[in-house]
């Protein structure tokens, strides 16, 4: 495995390799989860790029940029084991310089649900994204549908600015109890983890009542809330594809989404019906 740590290092990384390039953009504390997305990008591609990042302009101020978990030696060894031909480990003064053009996420749904509780994420996010994409220049890009208003503002990126690259969408990987990995989850304390479970339920929840025939959307978020009491709920919606609200779930085009703070740790959560 190759570790590029800066742009020339990754251009003569990729320059010596042919074929497909699948990529996994991730902040590291590297987890089941991403192991996931990096496995299938190795099945499909014919060469694998993983990239860890803790980019800083995602975060707000007063998030968790600083004691963001970084895990450097033990993130290096699963990529090894997962295969990745290049790892792309830059720097912050790698990724930015000074008074830069920026990518800014859509006014609306770049500022609902994720983008209201944490507003300016999403450019962050899309600027990042953007500048790794260039970067790389891969065949397909892998995202999870945990981060699935990420995933929706990066796809309509991509249409926007006609960029040539497949994004291939991965289901969230959840521990056997059903909590959603997360390089997050590791701020749970003992009894918080247990209460985080409620996030999961009542998904579980969800699910269940559109399968008796209940697709009242009210109804299935009122639901949801008796079941998440007592964390403190940032939302519980359910959009379509294109995250607008709607009234009844239509099968096939429906995320029911969750924010919730268990103790002080934010976490999210969704389901794709
Ligand atoms: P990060 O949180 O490290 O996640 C990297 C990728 O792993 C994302 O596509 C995310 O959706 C996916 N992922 C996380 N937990 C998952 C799970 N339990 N199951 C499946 N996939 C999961 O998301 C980011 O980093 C950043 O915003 C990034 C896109 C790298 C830009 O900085």
């Amino acid at each position: 495995m190759i570790i590029a740590r800066t742009t020339v290092e990754l251009r003569a990384a990729l320059d010596s390799k042919t074929g497909s390039i699948g990529f996994v953009p991730t902040m590291g504390a590297l987890h089941v989860g991403h192991r996931t997305l990096i496995e299938k990008a190795r099945r499909e591609n014919d060469v694998v790029v993983v990239s860890i990042f803790v980019n800083p302009t995602q975060f707000l101020a007063g998030e968790d940029l600083s004691k963001y978990p970084r895990k450097e030696e033990a993130d290096f060894k699963i990529c090894e084991l997962c295969g990745v031909d290049v790892l792309f480990y830059p720097e912050i003064n790698t990724m930015y310089g000074k008074d830069e053009v920026g990518i800014k996420c859509p006014d609306i749904r770049g500022y609902i649900l994720e983008g209201a509780s944490r507003p300016g994420h999403f450019d962050g996010v899309l600027t990042v994204v953007m500048k790794l994409l260039n970067l790389v220049r891969a065949s397909r890009v892998y995202f999870g549908k945990k981060d699935a208003q990420q995933l929706s503002l990066i796809t309509q990126m991509v249409e926007n600015y006609f960029m040539n690259v497949e994004i291939i969408a991965v289901d969230t990987v959840r521990e056997s109890d059903g909590l959603a990995l997360s390089s997050r989850n590791v701020y749970l304390s003992q009894e918080e983890r247990i209460d985080a479970l409620k996030l999961s339920a009542s998904l579980k929840k969800a699910t269940h009542l559109v399968m008796q025939g209940v697709i009242e959307t009210k109804a299935i978020s009122n639901a949801m809330m008796g079941i998440l009491q007592p964390l403190k709920v940032e939302y519980v919606a359910i959009v379509n594809r294109r995250f607008e609200a709607i009234p009844e779930v239509i099968i096939g085009d429906t995320i029911v989404l969750i924010a919730a703070r268990v103790g002080s740790t934010r976490l999210i959560d969704n389901v794709w019906m």
